[in-house]
């Protein structure tokens, strides 16, 4: 899919913004602090997922408005498509949304409409980073492909903040332990869940992943990514996360019960668990050199548009936010060359020499498109 035209005011500093975007590569250029990152965010919130800057709803409106109003028209395989989104104040939680005309009643609803990838600087330290970086990376992919993966996620979370006051207060004698059996068995199921969705993620990852690493380093170093589990010893071929897997789950959470009450928190489960990379065996958390990690998250995030693309049968837009300018030349062209087939939005503060009829350079100053770099 790519965008055709893209319309934005009122997002943060940006203000008036109406392009006709190329279906290849748009280079949004500029100085420091004009709005670059904006704009990338205004588009990855018509994806229906929450910013990846952690944003508030109430801040991405401009500090001077009323309201912002975001309009991005696009065309997948089969139509043309239009998501308007507005926000207006004082009713932050209101959101108008609407797809072609007709309003929604979630941002959710807008899932699985308007599909990026979106690439940070951030995410070039994915491998070296905490496990949290890594899961939250794995859950927002699978997200992507299963709706309804969101929401089993974000019941779990609920439960473990719930189990977690408990345990403090079981720890301080306001409580008993007993109290615990309603939250683990529910922790269970979906815990058992989670796992088996973020086990069969991580395989197809590893496949996809696993090529492009072997390409990207011509062919000398092999790149393995693993999903450790603090819960199950082997996830192949495990499914019923109903039946079994949630016993299992149950069992090995009332086994460290105590452990758990001592500390305050659940100390096994989903949200303990970590991706893990193995370049020719080694782990690249702890030996990877900066140059490895940075090609293992290129490589992973080429990956997840290539499983978009698979799954969806739709070519991902891909948002590079600032990341090119921090690759070295032959990294930029192995981005660049592996994700040809796919609309690609660009931020830099350095103009990119595209090659003819290859995409479009637009000038961005003060949150606002101009016509030449100034
Ligand atoms: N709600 C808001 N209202 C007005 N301005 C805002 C709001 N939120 C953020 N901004 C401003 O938007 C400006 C541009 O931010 P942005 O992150 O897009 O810059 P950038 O062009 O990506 O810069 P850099 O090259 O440093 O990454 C910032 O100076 C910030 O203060
Ligand atoms: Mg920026």
């Amino acid at each position: 899919m790519f965008i055709s035209n893209l319309k934005i005011d009122g997002f943060k500093n940006l203000s008036s913004i109406n392009i006709d975007a190329d279906k290849r590569i748009n280079v949004i250029c500029g100085d420091n602090a004009q709005g670059k990152t904006n704009l990338i965010e205004a588009i990855w919130l018509c994806s229906g997922l929450r910013s990846f800057r952690n944003s508030k709803d109430k801040d991405l409106i401009n500090l001077d408005k009323q309201s912002f109003k975001i309009e991005v028209s696009f065309k997948n395989n089969f139509r043309n498509q239009k998501i308007e989104y507005r926000l207006a104040k004082p009713n932050i939680k209101d959101k108008h949304i609407k797809l072609n005309g007709v309003s929604l009643k979630n941002s959710s609803d807008l899932f699985g409409k308007l599909c990026c990838v979106v690439f940070t600087p951030e995410d070039l330290f994915i491998s070296k980073g905490f496990p949290e970086n890594r899961r939250k990376f794995i859950d927002v992919c699978a997200s992507q492909i299963k709706n309804s993966y969101r929401k089993v996620l974000f019941q779990y979370d609920e439960i473990l903040n719930q189990r977690n006051v408990l345990l403090k207060n079981i720890g301080i004698g306001k409580s008993s332990a007993d109290e615990l059996d309603v939250w683990d068995e529910q922790m269970s199921r979906l815990g058992s869940y989670i796992s088996v969705i973020r086990y069969a993620y991580t395989k197809k990852l590893n496949i996809f992943a696993k090529k492009l690493y072997n390409e990207i380093s011509h062919g000398k170093e092999n790149l393995d990514v693993f999903y450790k589990s603090t819960v199950f010893e082997d996830l192949e071929n495990r499914s019923d996360y109903k039946g079994e897997m949630a016993d299992e789950y149950l069992l090995k959470l009332r086994n460290s019960r105590h452990e758990d009450i001592k500390a305050g928190f659940t100390t096994i489960g989903v949200q303990r668990d970590d991706l893990i990379s193995f370049i020719n065996g080694l782990n690249c958390r702890e030996f990877g050199s900066q140059g490895q990690c940075r090609s293992v998250a290129l490589v992973f995030k080429i990956a997840h548009a290539y499983i978009l693309f698979e799954e969806t049968k739709e070519a991902p837009i891909i948002l590079l936010d600032d990341v090119l300018s921090e690759l070295d030349a032959k990294r930029q062209d192995f981005v660049l060359s592996r994700i040809s087939d796919m609309q690609v939005f660009i931020t830099c503060c350095e103009d990119i020499k595209l090659q003819e009829n290859m995409g479009k350079t637009f000038y961005i100053k003060s949150g606002k498109i101009i016509n030449n770099k100034q």
